[in-house]
């Protein structure tokens, strides 16, 4: 097709297109290309602004390495992870509420034995006991669930961003017993900044918004005949719980960190008080598991 007019593009591309072998190819391309176009009609940038626009793309890819993911960074603050997430994993009554991965998801965290501690540095800060059950949407309890768990350090570093957290601090895999429950030790996690050193964080100072998530601890729960199910648990007194740069926390993932002046119950042995405990139990969806990609090795 000869064009004549911007308004004979739209259409040129999508014909272009037309002979797209796989349906659901074609159909995601042919949803970008009519929503982008009508982007561009709505907001119509000047050339300088495109060109900042591709090397605004260009810079994800730079600043995207080993320890680093920029592009899912960017999908997280832009709210298009939460959005993909919920879009898939409806908030439901029955099980429990699903939220983004994040960019620090690593495959092959220790296997753990329950009760063990996910604190494999001296890392300082409050002791938390985590528990609870793992069950399907009728209230049967998951034997041989896997919970792995993945969390920030006190001071809100994961242990690939931070020289002093052995490898695989605060990162572990437990299997649940005959009843579906699940114990282990960690400390608190912090809330804490997204990374800011590349295209997003100046994004975010543009839009004069904070980078930090609240406090929270990551979960990957999986078991036989279930979906498997990508989440994260917040701490009820984190104070930018309304306001996360990444949109992840909805009411239900919301946990009670219940502090204790003094030590309440069993507690294992080199536990001191003031301690806290989170006891949180995962509902799957019958279905066929799947596993993440991880964004990082
Ligand atoms: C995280 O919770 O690990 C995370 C999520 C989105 C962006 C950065 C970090
Ligand atoms: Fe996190």
């Amino acid at each position: 097709m000869i064009i004549e007019h911007e308004s004979m593009v739209t259409d040129a591309v999508l014909r272009a297109m037309a002979n797209t072998r796989d349906p659901r190819l074609k159909q995601i391309m042919d949803g970008f290309v009519r929503h982008s176009h009508a982007f561009l009609r709505e907001v119509r940038p000047s050339e300088e602004e495109f060109e900042r626009g591709l090397r605004f793309i260009a810079a994800l890819g730079h600043h995207t390495h080993e320890t680093n993911n920029e592009v899912v960074l960017a999908a997280d603050v832009l709210g298009i992870s939460t959005l993909v997430t919920l879009l898939n994993k409806p908030l439901s009554q029955v099980e429990s509420a699903a939220a983004l991965l994040g960019p620090f998801y690593r495959a092959n965290a220790p296997e753990c034995a329950l009760g063990d501690t996910i604190a494999r540095s001296e890392t300082p800060g409050s002791p938390l006991l985590v528990s609870g059950q793992v069950r399907d949407g009728d209230g049967t309890p998951l034997a041989g669930a896997v919970v792995d768990v993945w969390q920030a350090s006190p001071i809100g570093l994961y242990e690939n961003q931070d020289p002093h957290q052995e490898n695989m601090n605060l990162r572990g895999k437990f299997r649940t017993d005959a009843d579906g429950h699940f114990h282990f030790r960690s400390v608190r996690p912090a809330g804490y900044p997204v990374p800011t050193g590349g295209p997003i964080g100046e994004l975010l100072v543009a839009q004069q918004r904070h980078p930090y998530r609240p406090a929270h601890m990551h979960f990957v729960v999986s078991a036989e005949g279930h979906e498997t199910l990508i989440t994260q648990v917040f701490a009820d007194d984190s104070d930018v719980l309304q306001s996360d740069v990444v949109f992840g926390v909805t009411a239900p993932l919301v946990g009670t960190y219940r502090r204790h002046d003094r030590i309440d119950g069993f507690v294992p042995e080199g536990v001191e008080a003031p301690y806290y405990t989170l006891d949180y139990d995962f509902v799957l969806r019958k279905g066929v598991p799947t596993f993440p990609i991880p964004p990082i090795p």
